[in-house]
């Protein structure tokens, strides 16, 4: 029995054993102390379990998927660089058995090749029926036009994948004569329809400003027909990237489906990222695998008016099947937010959030997502709290766990709702502006309620995480905010409030929850069980002296209940270690 050996991060040379196949064996090789501060840490707001290159530029996950019992993601990566600027992108790739710890493997795919001379751009993987997997990824041209490209491993045997070759007849989708040659991207996963045919989905913009997501049909996953309906089309946002198109089980089941067999019954989700507002939005539908079409059911064409999977900072988001745990992983990119000449100086640019498992609610209308159980291996030191009360104006420490690698889950309990302030149905529009507006500084009636992280010692800068709740048309609204306005001094950081509802029945449940994952500059807020994320960058003034604080504030006008706080420290993961 052979093992993936990865070494713990400390100096301390602990040796985990895991299962990889009976046939191979990958090593990642230890870090010295003095290795480990250089280019591991790189200084401060590097994360100690996001996924993150040792150094230089990534953005776009691509071509995750799990394969002979080995996790990869592929991503945008700049090898010469931490900037996106003036670059030919390569393919980064790392292996992993837990999603959690990850090995750093050579380059995929670099541009040297005619067809993607300019750039190897974003793809995603798909599984042929002899179970090899094959990526469909997009190439800028020798010409610079972007074209389609296929890729496949060299040694399918190896479970990972190492190298990748690049057939010559590549591309197998040029650049159709309505479409610009910049705006031609990101294919999806494909899947087979029940006539035999694969089918793929690739972002347009076509000549007269018509964003698209095109239908690809192909007989042999080498020569492709554009199917003349687009599976979406609107001419209101601009150019949409990285169409993601699956299925979803029944409501409230977390287990997740794969893309073929295509499953009539099932309900299907359409992800966009919108490129002038670097958004994402999706949308529970139908899909048609015979038309290849899909039917918004009750939602507007305007893909901006879809739920988003996170309100703050993220996008170009993909999801992929895991069938080692049979669930639909998300990964997304979470950019930095300070000037590019800083964080060229830093030598790195782009995390990518922790891997969520997402699954349809149980109304049947939107996700609900939550990082992977596997993160929980990560938790030592813990702190607990019941039924503790948080006063008016009042303020709780939560002591004993490090606040720059934690994992907080604290329950709130409300215990009456009439002082809820009225909401103007203007504001249901900008939930952003509203927790602008109504900020933790600001007491109102039933909120705001919540969690200051990466408090600095005097609290001068603190990240607030809170919820605020509003009567609106005989109901409640329930806003959640993450605001970064106070949460660092640096004025050269972008640190806006972010907000967006939690669609949750406050009076049915009477409490709400909140998960903060706070990984050093990285703090992702998952609000009443995953039904509203909030993913923010933070840039302490001083990260590595900070003392970090944690606490819990209450600024509404009446009493709050904790009916429940679990904080745990987090130990750091073996992100991105060579692997020899
Ligand atoms: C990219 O190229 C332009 C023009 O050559 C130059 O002005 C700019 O500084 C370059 N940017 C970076 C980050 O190298
Ligand atoms: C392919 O990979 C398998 C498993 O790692 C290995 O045993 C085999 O030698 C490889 N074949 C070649 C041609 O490299
Ligand atoms: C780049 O793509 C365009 C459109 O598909 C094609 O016409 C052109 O020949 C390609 N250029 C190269 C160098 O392959
Ligand atoms: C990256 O961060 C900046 C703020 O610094 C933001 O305005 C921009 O939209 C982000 N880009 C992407 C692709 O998320
Ligand atoms: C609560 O409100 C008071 C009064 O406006 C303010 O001084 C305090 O900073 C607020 N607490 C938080 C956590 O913002």
């Amino acid at each position: 029995m052979a093992a993936l050996r990865l070494s713990a991060y400390a100096a301390v040379a602990v040796h985990l054993c895991l299962l990889l196949s009976p046939s191979s064996s990958l090593r990642v090789r230890g870090l010295s102390e003095s290795e480990e501060a250089s280019t591991v840490r790189q200084g401060s707001y590097r994360t100690a379990y996001h996924f993150q290159p040792a150094k230089n530029w990534q953005n776009d996950p691509n071509g995750p998927m799990y394969y002979k019992g080995v996790y990869h993601l592929f991503y945008q990566y700049n090898p010469h660089g931490a900037t996106w600027s003036n670059v030919t992108i390569s393919w980064g790739h790392s292996v992993s058995v837990d999603l959690v710890n990850w090995g750093a493997l050579d380059n995929a795919l670099d541009p040297d090749s005619p067809f993607d001379a300019n750039g190897c751009w974003s793809g995603s993987a798909t599984f042929l029926p002899d179970g090899t997997p094959v990526m469909l990824y997009t190439g800028v041209n020798a010409s610079n036009n972007q074209v389609q490209n296929l890729a496949f491993p060299k040694n399918a045997s190896d479970p990972l994948l190492r190298e990748w070759i690049k057939p010559t007849y590549n591309s197998v989708i040029p650049l159709p004569a309505d479409v610009l040659n910049d705006n031609f991207r990101d294919p999806s996963t494909a899947w087979l329809g029940r006539d035999g045919l694969w089918r793929v989905a690739v972002s347009a913009q076509i000549k007269d400003s018509v964003a698209s997501t095109l239908i690809y049909r192909s007989k042999d996953f080498r020569r492709w027909e554009r199917n003349a309906e687009p599976l979406y089309s609107s001419g209101a946002a601009g150019m949409v990237e990285c169409p993601d198109l699956f299925p979803v089980a029944e409501p409230g089941i977390q287990n997740g489906l794969d893309l073929v067999p295509p499953n009539r019954a099932a309900r299907h989700v359409l992800k966009l990222s919108v490129m002038a507002t670097h958004q994402d939005y999706y949308v529970v539908g139908r899909y048609d695998d015979a038309a290849d079409t899909f039917a918004l059911v009750g939602a507007y064409n305007d893909c901006r008016t879809w739920h988003r999977f996170d309100y703050g900072h993220v996008y170009a988001s993909k999801s992929f099947y895991d069938a080692g745990k049979k669930r639909r992983v998300l990964w997304s990119w979470a950019n930095e937010s300070d000037p590019e000449p800083v964080y060229i100086a830093r030598g790195w640019a782009g995390v990518q959030t922790v891997p969520r498992k997402i699954w349809l609610a149980s109304d049947g209308k939107q996700l609900l997502q939550w990082p992977i159980e596997e993160i929980e291996t990560l938790r030592k030191t813990r702190v607990g709290l019941l039924g503790a009360e948080v006063n008016a104006g009042g303020m709780k420490e939560i002591i004993g766990v490090a606040g720059t690698q934690a994992d907080v889950e604290v329950v709130f309990e409300i215990p009456a709702l009439d002082g809820a302030e009225n909401l103007d149905p203007n504001q249901l529009l900008d939930p952003q502006r509203l927790c602008g507006e109504k900020g933790a500084s600001v007491p109102g009636g039933v909120g705001p309620f919540g969690l200051l992280v990466l408090a600095s010692s005097d609290l001068q800068e603190h990240t607030s995480i809170f919820f605020r709740v509003f009567r609106h048309a005989g109901k409640y609204k329930v806003l959640m905010c993450t605001d970064l306005r106070r949460s660092t001094k640096r004025a050269d950081v972008y640190k806006p409030p972010y907000g967006g509802f939690v669609d949750i029945d406050i009076e049915k449940e009477s409490g709400i929850s909140l998960r903060t994952l706070i990984d050093h500059s990285v703090v992702e807020s998952y609000g009443g069980g995953g039904r509203a994320v909030i993913t923010a960058r933070v840039y302490l003034e001083h990260e590595e002296t900070n003392t970090n604080r944690m606490l819990m504030f209450n600024n509404r006008t009446g009493m709050v209940k904790v009916s429940k706080l679990d904080a745990w420290e987090l130990k750091a993961a073996n992100v991105n270690v060579p692997v020899v």
